[in-house]
């Protein structure tokens, strides 16, 4: 695998750093995600502390698994993908190192500003204007850095992957920049340039992108480059990737209403954005049977492989979310399940079935290439796959029960008129779903510390000179 140093090598170092923080803050934020799932269930593990509270913690939980966890993920693979695909190194390496230590300043000050209180109250967007400034630094970096390597390439095609990565990368800063924009009244305190529904209709046209192109276009460039690379199969259709591509990034920008149905937003805005998010399955789906095809002629390594376990069962919940998302946008569907825990079980059907076990494949993949090792055991890969999975499943089918229940029993009315159930009473039937999700958590989490104790002994004693590997001359 190591080749001789001569000539110009992979920046492999930024990779490395942000491929062992992806485990790091996963954990953290995953640790977050338990802690807040045990103080729905058991109330009394907000410890009476404000910066201890759900309300304070939920949005250090969210910030932290997608945008210090899979964003880490992100970063990592993009920058790997992009050298390898371009036969290139990273633009700028300086430039690249900035955004290293400038996105983990972000994740620090969120983790100091979020307990504390300060938020603009925008979901996902909860940082203050002065860490929205230097999130805009490093995401305009990034984008040089990865766009100034794809002009630095040495192979005229750009590989798929890089138009998924490209496309992400664009769209967030667009969204990050548009969503922002606020009024500062003092050092970490501002307001929205929006106001009323303009404010909503921004905040969720930001949203839904942000689940459109950082939790799905990034991470279908993790598809297209490392489920081809494991199963040594070449993509199952070049061209329905291309098509993939711009179908999902068209229809994906207009959804984002879906998320304000039945408000002041006006009606045929609500009903455009439902239209379009049933138009959205195609794509989606294109592009899932495009990843789990991409094994046939090799379906046998789906036994013996479990980094090939883990990127196609991830593809399959991408699969499953992606058609749960259509459905839940359906204004009908949506009058039961909003505000209820089945938003809460579509999420984490996305967020961990989807993100984090391709990620985590990935990670598998990448980190012994990394540090030119063998993977210490493949025995415990093979562990964190199932505990992960039997994690999964009990926190998206208790979310769902909880979910479904708690919509019957709030519409539900008595003949004369009255609510046959007090909220109360709903509480209470969620009780025993809270702690299986609790439960689901743990096993989940438990998972991320077997892998951190399989990557840790895999690399132990590791030098960088050894994985150092040459860039090919043109092809
Ligand atoms: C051990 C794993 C995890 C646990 C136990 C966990 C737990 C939770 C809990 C308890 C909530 C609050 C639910 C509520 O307000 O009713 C939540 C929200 C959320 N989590 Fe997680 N989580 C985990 C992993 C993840 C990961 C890996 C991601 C993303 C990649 C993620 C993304 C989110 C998002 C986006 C929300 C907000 C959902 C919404 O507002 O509808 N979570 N999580
Ligand atoms: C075709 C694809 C998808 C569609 C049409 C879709 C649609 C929806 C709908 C209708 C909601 C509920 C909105 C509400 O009632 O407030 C929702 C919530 C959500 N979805 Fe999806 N979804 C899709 C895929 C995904 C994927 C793959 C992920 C994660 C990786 C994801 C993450 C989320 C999150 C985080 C929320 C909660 C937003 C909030 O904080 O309220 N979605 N989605």
């Amino acid at each position: 695998m190591s080749e001789p140093a001569s000539t110009e090598q992979y920046n492999y170092k930024i990779v490395r750093q942000f491929a062992i923080m992806t485990i790091v803050w996963g954990i953290v934020g995953m640790t977050v995600g338990v802690l807040i799932a045990s103080q729905l269930a058991w109330p009394a593990m907000n410890f009476d502390t404000a910066w201890f509270s759900f309300g304070r913690l939920r949005p250090l939980h969210t910030n932290a698994v997608i945008f210090a966890f899979g964003g880490s993920a992100l970063f990592a693979t993009s920058y790997y993908v992009v050298q390898r695909t371009c036969y290139a190194t990273l633009f700028s390496p300086k430039l690249a190192a900035f955004t290293f230590w400038g996105w983990q300043l972000v994740i620090i000050l969120a983790i100091i500003t979020l307990p504390l209180g300060y938020t603009s109250s925008k979901e996902y967007a909860e940082l203050e204007w002065p860490i929205d400034l230097l999130i805009g630094l490093v995401w305009v970096s990034y984008a040089v850095v990865f766009f100034g390597t794809i002009a630095k390439r040495k192979i005229k095609h750009i590989y798929v992957a890089n138009w998924f990565f490209g496309g992400f990368i664009i769209t967030v800063a667009v969204l990050h920049i548009f969503n922002s924009m606020a009024l500062p009244v003092g050092a970490l305190k501002s307001y929205s340039m929006y106001s009323g529904v303009q404010d909503a209709m921004i905040q969720w046209w930001y949203g839904h992108n942000a689940v459109g192109f950082f939790l799905t276009a990034g991470f279908l460039g993790i598809m297209y480059y490392f489920i081809p690379k494991q199963a040594e199969r070449p993509v199952y259709s070049y061209r329905l990737s291309v098509v993939h591509f711009w179908a999902l990034s068209f229809t994906y920008i207009w959804a984002g209403p879906h998320h304000l149905h039945y408000t002041a937003l006006p009606d045929w805005t609500q009903s455009l954005g439902m239209a379009m998010s049933l138009i959205l399955l195609a794509p989606s789906w294109g592009g899932m049977i495009n990843g789990i095809m991409t094994l046939s002629g090799s379906w046998e390594k789906l036994r013996s492989d479990p980094i090939l376990k883990f990127l196609i069962v991830s593809v399959s919940f991408y699969g499953m979310s992606t058609f749960e998302g259509p459905m839940m946008a359906i204004k009908t569907v949506n009058a039961l399940s909003h505000f209820t825990d089945w938003t809460i079980g579509h999420v984490h059907s996305g967020a961990l079935g989807w993100v984090a076990f391709i990620s985590i494949g990935a990670m598998y993949y990448l980190i012994p290439r990394l540090f030119n090792r063998e993977i210490y055991s493949t025995r415990l890969i093979e562990t964190h796959f199932w505990i992960a999975t039997i994690g999964v499943v009990l926190y998206i089918t208790s979310m769902w029960i909880s979910g479904i229940m708690q919509g019957l029993m709030w519409r539900a009315v008595n003949a004369d008129g009255t609510l046959t159930y007090s909220f109360v009473e709903s509480v209470q039937a969620m009780h025993p779903f809270y702690i299986i999700r609790f439960l689901g958590g743990v096993f989940f989490l438990t998972g991320m510390f077997i892998m951190a104790y399989n990557i840790r002994k895999t690399i132990a004693g590791a030098t960088p000179a050894e994985a150092a590997v040459a860039v090919p001359a043109a092809h």
